[in-house]
């Protein structure tokens, strides 16, 4: 019988991550928090911050995976590096600009430095796809208040 849960997968963007250099605790927690939630993880990936590589990994697991979410972190920032946001738009179908604006709003009352996060959120075939800023704790600022909302934007997408 088919598993009805939801598949969802977690890239990284982390040039030091992907070089063994530093250990990578925001892509574990998104994948605790997903399969708490009630999803099943299919990949979890580690990337380092290339624009191609990404957009790659997110053809692959919306087209060729059909993952229903796909969630990142890191590499929304203002660095030369960071092209999370780039690589996101680059294979978007259609932009869903309200995940990712409520993500700063939500964020603000946390750090004011939210609003340098220049994440976005996007729909590739059925796949709904959110950046997410890099460090644990933005992490888990944003993703328990984002998931229940989720639910139905992923129903309709089906
Ligand atoms: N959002 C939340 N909820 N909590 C945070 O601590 N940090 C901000 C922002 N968004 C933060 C946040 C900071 S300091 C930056 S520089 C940007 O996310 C971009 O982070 P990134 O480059 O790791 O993606």
């Amino acid at each position: 019988s088919k598993d009805p849960r939801s598949t969802a997968a977690v890239i990284t963007l982390s040039d030091k991550g992907a070089a063994g250099e530093r250990r990578d605790q925001s892509g574990p927690l998104i994948t605790e928090l997903l399969t708490k939630a009630g999803y099943r993880v299919i990949e979890e990936l580690l990337l380092p911050d290339d624009q191609k590589k990404l957009e790659n990994e997110l053809i692959r697991l919306s087209d060729g995976r059909q993952a229903s979410l796909i969630l990142t972190t890191g590499g929304t920032g203002f660095s030369m590096r960071d092209v999370t946001p780039e690589a996101t738009m680059a294979v978007a179908h259609r932009n869903a600009p309200g995940i990712a604006e409520a993500i700063r709003a939500e964020s603000m009352r946390y750090t004011r430095r939210a609003m340098l996060s220049r994440g976005v959120s996007v729909i590739r075939g059925s796949s709904l796809i959110i950046n997410l800023p890099g460090s644990p704790k933005a992490v888990r600022e944003c993703v328990e208040f984002l998931l229940p909302e989720l639910e139905h934007g992923i129903a309709v997408l089906r």
